[in-house]
């Protein structure tokens, strides 16, 4: 039997009563499907931040990269100034850790309510892949003449090369197992040094990939196709901030936040990926059950297809599919359940086993099984791997 490690990182607000839904689906899948899952809760976030004034260590960083993958909550708390946590945490992982590919499905599945009328399932199936290293989220910058009317912010955007080309040439390999379409979204007009390296690179690695369609989108122009005509879309490309800012479009138009789910994907095997809703804290709802687990149980479905747990990760989806359909809201008092209670009836049906029905459209279950075990997992693996660049 497969034995994963797995490190559970709650974090704030919301985050413990989401992560404790979608580990309740993790040990029924677990037990369905023949692996174990040794998992280990490691303290983080706002009250451990306030009590030892720790964000990310170096002994954490040494002990979360023995882990194969690292399942987490939310991070975020009024107690703590804004950005805080964020930066101190969530950025710096996904740095150390290299995850420099930020996979986010926007996948309308059967039965969800969308709050853009007309659209049907069908035509909303796409992945957007947002750079998750670089550009504005490198905290280069500085201020002078800080505080007075003359204060003069600089703040950077770092773009190189070799982290462009890396979730370029993944984005290609997966719309190659998908429709075969890639569009980059960017600001090429105005942005024009970043623009020029990100379409040189998409322009260079798409003779690679002769059965790939290359489009490109200008960001702004983005909001206004991805809600009215996502079916353009397959599998989207962009930079940190662009992605950050559309996939929260995105996660409105598939059911909103609370349903939305996120891999932080190191693809070169030296450190593990990281697996979370697109949500945040939302302290003003902790505590009250009303929070909608299901982006992080689909986060945690992604986390078993990378761990090549396919078939377990598919009988969470389509678990999952089920049980959003059943509900007379996505989220709050009216869901008619509480997030406890969405985590039982996931297990339950996950126990059950067997009768899924296929969800109909592209897999990113089964494309995130299939390419990671292109490469090999593991430890062993991270040793293996020479140090390339950043
Ligand atoms: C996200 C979040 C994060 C980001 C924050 C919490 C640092 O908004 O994952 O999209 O900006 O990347
Ligand atoms: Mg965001």
């Amino acid at each position: 039997m497969n034995t994963h490690r797995i490190a559970v990182i709650a974090g704030d607000g919301i985050g413990p009563e989401v992560v404790e839904a979608a580990l309740e689906v993790l040990a029924a899948a677990g037990s369905t499907y023949g692996f174990s899952a040794d998992l280990q809760r490691t303290p983080a976030g706002a009250q451990h931040y306030l009590r030892t004034g720790e964000l990310w260590t170096a002994e954490l960083e040494e002990n979360l990269r023995t882990h194969d993958a690292i399942l987490f909550g939310a991070m975020g708390d009024p107690a703590v100034e804004p950005g805080v946590l964020e930066r101190g945490f969530i950025l710096a992982m996904r740095q150390a850790f290299r995850q420099a590919v930020n996979l986010r499905p926007v996948k309308l599945y059967p039965g969800v309510a969308t709050p853009i009328v007309g659209l049907t399932s069908e035509r909303c199936d796409l992945v957007i892949l947002r750079e998750n290293t670089e550009g504005a989220y490198v905290g280069r910058g500085s201020t002078v003449h800080a505080g007075t009317p003359h204060a003069v912010a600089v703040q950077e955007s770092i773009n190189t090369r070799a982290g462009v080309e890396r979730v370029v040439d993944y984005s290609f390999r997966l719309a190659e197992r998908r429709r075969g379409r890639l569009t980059l979204v960017h600001k090429k007009n105005i942005l024009i040094e970043a623009g020029t390296l990100w379409q040189d690179t998409v322009h260079d690695l798409a003779s690679r990939y002769p059965a790939v369609d290359v489009d490109y989108v200008h960001v702004d122009a983005m909001c206004f196709h991805l809600p009215l005509t996502p079916e353009r879309f397959d599998v989207v490309v962009t930079d940190n901030l662009f992605g950050d800012i559309i996939t929260d479009l995105g996660a409105v138009i598939q059911g909103g936040l609370g349903v939305a789910a996120s891999a932080n994907l190191n693809i070169d095997g030296t450190a593990p990926s990281m697996f979370e809703a697109i949500h945040g804290s939302a302290p003003d709802i902790a505590g009250k059950g009303w929070a909608n687990p299901t982006g992080t149980v689909l986060s945690t479905a992604m986390c078993l297809a990378h761990l090549g747990e396919r078939d377990a990760a598919l009988a969470i989806e389509a678990a999952t599919v089920d049980l959003l359909a059943s509900l007379p809201a996505l989220s709050g008092a009216a869901m008619g359940m509480s997030t406890a209670e969405v985590g039982h009836a996931i297990a339950a049906a996950v126990r059950k086993g067997g009768s899924f029905a296929r969800i109909p459209g592209q897999s990113v279950i089964e494309d995130l099984a299939e390419m990671a075990s292109s490469t090999p997992r593991g430890t062993s693996r991270r040793t293996a791997v020479s140090e390339g660049g950043p």
